[in-house]
């Protein structure tokens, strides 16, 4: 698939998810493989009014290209935002037009957009004048069942600039579960000429064939499908475009792999935060694993990484990636 410019091996994206999506988490799902990564959502506000180079704008060792995805709802400051993270070595910028979190939508941004499509027509060609490198626009279907707009939106996007859309196939009121909509995906699809990739509950292989299958969509973007699983977008890349399978299943434990997350997520922001934000991870990670209730309660509590280390060999060392 090509964003714009941009030519990616395959078309299995990683998902922004803020407070999820950090440096080391990108790292150790591109470990596995995976074509393109997506940061969190980056405040306009905080990048521009408060001049902060955010912590998830760090793209040492990401070997593929990396989509910073902005948020606001101010074109002007939006546009200057984009041309920051673009200094900063965004390989494209995103557009976060679905955010669904109360304060985001009060202050006029993520999907709130939906519901003023001028607003996000005139954001978009303000970020597209700005900069060089390609934009995505990232929407759902709509604000509820009642006002479904993607393909209007999409519409809009593509005319103002945009190389591509990603339609979380989910209302606002949907929230981040539930079913998605193929058939609002398909005809987002047929309504644009720039590529589409279709996000929303793809957690199996057969999900990502069925999406692609039913729909026609150029590429598809994983969001908590692979948390506690980082190779499970490798996995789709594998059946849907003939990536070869490697030495990498067979020969890692589980163990391997969540302690260099954990050594790396230390590194990248210090033992206590690093403490703090991996055992939400280990949740994840352990899930399904017997005595997984026993691991967390007491990883939960200790403070001390060394012992942490402890834990997590012990509980995963023996236990080999699917
Ligand atoms: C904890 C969490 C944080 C998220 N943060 C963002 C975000 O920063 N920007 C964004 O566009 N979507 C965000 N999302 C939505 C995901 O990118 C994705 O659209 C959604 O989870 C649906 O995909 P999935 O069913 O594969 O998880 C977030 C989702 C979750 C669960």
């Amino acid at each position: 698939m090509k964003i714009g410019n941009i030519e990616l091996d395959g078309a299995v994206v990683l998902a922004p998810m803020a407070g999820i999506t950090d440096p080391p988490f990108r790292r150790i799902v591109l470990t596995f493989g995976i074509s393109c990564l997506w940061t969190e959502m980056i405040s306009c506000n905080a990048v521009v009014h408060a001049r902060k180079i955010l912590a998830t704008m760090d793209t040492r060792e990401h070997t593929v290209p990396v989509i910073f995805q902005i948020i606001g709802k101010d074109p002007e400051i939006m546009a200057e935002c984009a041309m920051i993270v673009q200094d900063h070595g965004a390989a494209a910028v995103d557009i976060n037009m679905g955010c669904p979190a109360r304060q985001v939508i009060g202050s006029g941004g993520g999907v709130a957009l939906m519901r003023n499509l001028e607003l996000a027509g005139r954001i978009i060609g303000s970020v597209r004048k700005a900069i060089t490198i390609p934009l995505t626009v990232k929407m759902r279907t709509g604000w509820d069942e009642k006002s479904v707009n993607a393909p209007e939106l999409a519409l809009i996007a593509e005319h103002e600039g945009a190389d591509a859309i990603v339609l979380h196939a989910r209302s606002r009121c949907a929230g981040h579960c539930g079913p998605v909509s193929l058939d609002l995906l398909k005809l987002v699809k047929s309504t644009v000429s720039i590529p589409v990739i279709g996000n929303g509950g793809v957690i199996a292989v057969e999900d990502a064939l069925n999406m692609v299958m039913e729909t026609g969509c150029d590429g598809i973007m994983i969001g908590k499908g692979a948390l506690g699983r980082p190779w499970f977008p490798r996995k789709i890349l594998e059946t849907l475009f003939g990536w070869v399978v490697t030495s990498y299943q067979s020969n890692r434990s589980l163990g391997v792999v969540v302690s260099r997350h954990f050594e790396d997520e230390l590194r990248w922001c210090g033992v206590r935060p690093g403490l703090h934000r991996m055992r939400k991870h280990l949740g994840w990670y352990s899930k399904g694993i017997d005595g997984a209730a026993e691991f967390r309660s007491r990883v939960f509590t200790e403070e001390n990484p060394e012992m942490v280390l402890a834990f997590i060999d012990n509980f995963f060392g023996k236990v080999m990636i699917p």
